[in-house]
């Protein structure tokens, strides 16, 4: 054993995942999976200083930039729609923004994971998953034989965190996620995914275009397709750290993932 291997092994131990699961070939690559038992706002003016002395001659007041239509998203290259997020003002989450999250990763994948929004971790640092459910999703990857940087890329349905009345997150608005949802098209066409994993309902019924009340222990089990790419539906780990024990349904999804990643070569 690698200590890399050994590493991993002990992460899939700290998830609680049970008897270790060892990749024999590549990355995750099902077939040969043992099984665990078991895981701008409107953008103001500047205001221009007059010279001292003089009075403001004319205030230029500009319309606040247009949105791109999808029409126009859908054919972005990478810089193109990463400066569109950065200056998205589609719907109100911008308003309370810090920073827009784009999306993190390989862009060559070939698993994508896609999250709910930004928290508000991820809205101070601008990164998608870096509070403790990306801790718990980096465990995962890693379980599957994938990371951040390898083969893996993670985005979510909005770009921009969504507050309650009283500051604390919140799912996003079914129109919140709408207004956002080209720009995640334009990163899956970027990406090219064999296997999309959507991770909670928010995801799922987004890329799905199902009822918005949809339950993930209804989709989860089951391989559906977003465009022609299978896409695999698990619990959000962040409720998996409330819900420790569906850890285990967790991981079978993972898996029934990867099956579905090995079906596709
Ligand atoms: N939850 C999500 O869905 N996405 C993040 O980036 C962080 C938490």
């Amino acid at each position: 054993m690698n200590s890399r291997s050994g590493r991993r092994d002990q992460l899939i131990a700290e998830m609680g995942l049970g008897p270790v699961w060892s990749r024999r070939r590549q990355a995750a690559d099902a077939s040969s999976a043992q099984q665990p038992d078991l895981l701008a706002p409107v953008e103001e003016t500047p205001s221009v200083p007059a010279a001292a002395g003089q009075a403001p001659s004319a205030i230029h007041l500009e319309a606040p930039p247009a949105a791109p239509p999808a029409s126009e998203v859908a054919r972005m290259d990478w810089d193109a729609l990463q400066q569109a997020v950065a200056g998205c003002v589609k719907c109100r989450l911008c308003e309370t923004r810090t920073n827009t999250v784009f999306g993190v990763g390989d862009r060559k994948a070939k698993w994508m994971f896609i999250g709910e929004g930004p928290g508000r971790n991820e809205d101070l640092q601008g990164i998608p998953f870096v509070g403790p459910a990306g801790k718990l999703l980096d465990n995962m990857l890693l379980a599957m034989g994938l990371s951040r940087t390898e083969n893996a890329y993670i985005a979510n349905v909005v770009k921009c965190r969504p507050t309650d009345e009283n500051g604390r997150d919140r799912a996003p608005a079914p129109e919140e996620a709408g207004a956002c949802m080209p720009y995640l098209q334009r990163q899956i066409e970027l990406v090219q995914p064999v296997v999309l994993v959507a991770l909670g309902r928010t995801a799922a019924v987004s890329l799905l275009d199902l009822p918005p009340d949809s339950a993930v222990g209804k989709l989860r089990g089951q391989v559906f397709h977003y465009r022609d790419m299978p896409l695999v539906v698990t619990y959000h780990p962040a409720y998996l750290l409330r819900r420790l024990t569906e850890k285990g349904k967790s991981w079978a999804d993972l898996c029934l993932a990867m099956s579905a990643y090995a079906g596709q070569h």
